[in-house]
């Protein structure tokens, strides 16, 4: 059998960058905080992982031009809303940089008074645990301190700079590729 040497470049711009990487489907959430005086803030963030189990860890990273960011910081924790295909609406708004983005959107206090999106599929407050460098983002770790209920909805989807829905019925991997996913919630010795 012949090797097959894939097509690759080494000189790409941002913008060949930015379109290899939004191969990628991700979920999207709107992280949440309070600033100093309690209003609320938050953006859409794309970029969210469940990293660890134990301890309960997860991570984002915002822009470090972002404005949520600096209030997150100041207040040292966030909520993470994930959002369902119902809400494409809000991340838009969470996703512009607009001064007014809480006004008509319905939220509740988590138990550290930080914005519940109504309607989001889950929710997860968290307390920052450490920021690492990563070039113009940060790389924020976030202990999970409390979760919210589980909505039977479905998620909001990214991908190529746009957003998707998936659609019922789940195809669902192999029992042996489940078993290394740290999000799997079948079985008894996992999530
Ligand atoms: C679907 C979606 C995903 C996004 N993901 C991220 C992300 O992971 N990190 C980030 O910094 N900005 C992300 N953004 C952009 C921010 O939400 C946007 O820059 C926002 O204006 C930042 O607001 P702020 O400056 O008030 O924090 C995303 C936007 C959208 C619409």
């Amino acid at each position: 059998m012949s090797a097959h040497t894939p097509y690759g470049s080494a000189d790409f711009d941002s913008r060949q960058f930015r379109t290899a990487m939004g191969q990628f489907c991700t979920g999207v959430t709107v992280i949440t905080t309070l600033t100093a005086d309690d209003q609320p803030a938050g953006f859409a963030c794309q970029s969210f992982a469940a990293l660890s189990l134990d301890p309960p860890l997860v991570l984002f990273c915002p822009q470090k031009t972002s404005r949520t960011w600096s209030v997150i910081e100041q207040r040292g924790a966030f909520c993470v809303n994930v959002l369902s295909n119902r809400q494409q609406d809000v991340s838009a708004n969470f996703g512009a940089p607009r001064e007014d983005k809480f006004s008509g959107v319905v939220w509740d206090p988590s138990p550290a008074g930080l914005p519940v999106i109504r309607h989001c599929l889950t929710w997860a407050e968290c307390t920052i645990d450490q920021v690492a460098d990563g070039g113009d983002h940060h790389i924020v770790i976030g202990r999970a301190q409390t979760l919210g209920e589980v909505l039977q909805d479905k998620p909001l989807l990214f991908y190529r700079g746009g957003y998707l829905s998936t659609e019922h019925p789940r195809v669902t991997p192999a029992q042996a590729e489940l078993e290394n996913f740290l999000t799997w919630t079948g079985g008894d010795t996992w999530l």
